[in-house]
């Protein structure tokens, strides 16, 4: 049987390169900083947040997506719970989790208040601000059983070239079929076929000003049925 687990090489200290992907979990330059451009702002986040906004992702690697969404929740200063669900196939250890998280100190107290909760496994968390899921598998088979609508995608697979079913037409279909109505998605990758991919779904796509050395990025709105 395959292993499930997530295998870690580390770069520069304390980031996170997968050996199965032969591909970094977040920049080398900075990952807070590209989250916080790509996935936060290319949501219009937080301005869209209400109490109940469910954000989804595809690959939830080492939590900094989900940290850095809780500090803009916080930071926002709503009432209510934030809604977060993400889809991950190899779940990293949580002694891995906290050292990439470490690398990150605006964001220590937060890391710090949901490392005890870490299991390695799919799970759920809830907090009085935050409702979280973890569901473990192959996002192409657990997004269909999925019984949700999410108000913002964060598509975070690895590269597209190293992590192509990640980005495929089938399952840029099943994120629409799972996107509430006006709701959006972001991505870091600006390559021909997944933008394709989201407009097929009925997704309208645009091009964005991307992180750092990257020259673009993918926003999304759902537009279709
Ligand atoms: C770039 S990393 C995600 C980084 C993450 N969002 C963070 O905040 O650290 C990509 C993730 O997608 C996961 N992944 C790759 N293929 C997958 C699949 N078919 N289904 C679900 N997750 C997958 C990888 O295990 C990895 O954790």
């Amino acid at each position: 049987m395959q292993d499930q687990q997530a295998g870690i090489d580390w770069r520069d200290g304390d980031v996170p390169v997968s050996t199965r992907f032969d591909d970094p979990y977040f920049s080398l330059e900075d990952g807070l900083a590209e989250t916080r451009h790509v996935f936060l702002a290319g949501n219009d986040l937080p301005a869209r947040f209400r109490d109940g906004f469910h954000i989804a992702e595809l690959g939830f690697g080492t939590g900094l997506n989900l940290l850095a969404a809780l500090a803009a929740w916080r930071a926002a200063g709503l009432a209510g719970r934030l809604v977060y669900t993400s889809f991950e196939a190899f779940p990293m250890a949580p002694t891995d989790m906290r050292r990439a998280q470490s690398r990150f100190p605006a964001l220590a107290a937060l890391a710090a208040e949901l490392a005890p909760h870490w299991t390695g496994r799919g799970q759920r968390i809830t907090l009085p601000d935050l409702d979280f899921t973890l569901v473990a598998g192959d996002a192409r088979e657990t997004l269909e059983a999925w019984p949700h609508r999410a108000d913002a995608w964060f598509l975070d697979g690895f590269s597209p070239a190293k992590n192509p079913e990640m980005w495929q037409p089938t399952l840029m279909a099943g994120v629409a079929r799972h996107t509430a109505k006006g709701g959006t998605a972001a991505t870091y990758t600006a390559a021909g076929f997944v933008r394709r991919g989201l407009e097929a779904a009925g997704f309208s796509v645009s091009r964005g000003p991307g992180y750092g050395r990257k020259r673009h990025m993918t926003r999304a709105r759902l537009t279709g049925p």
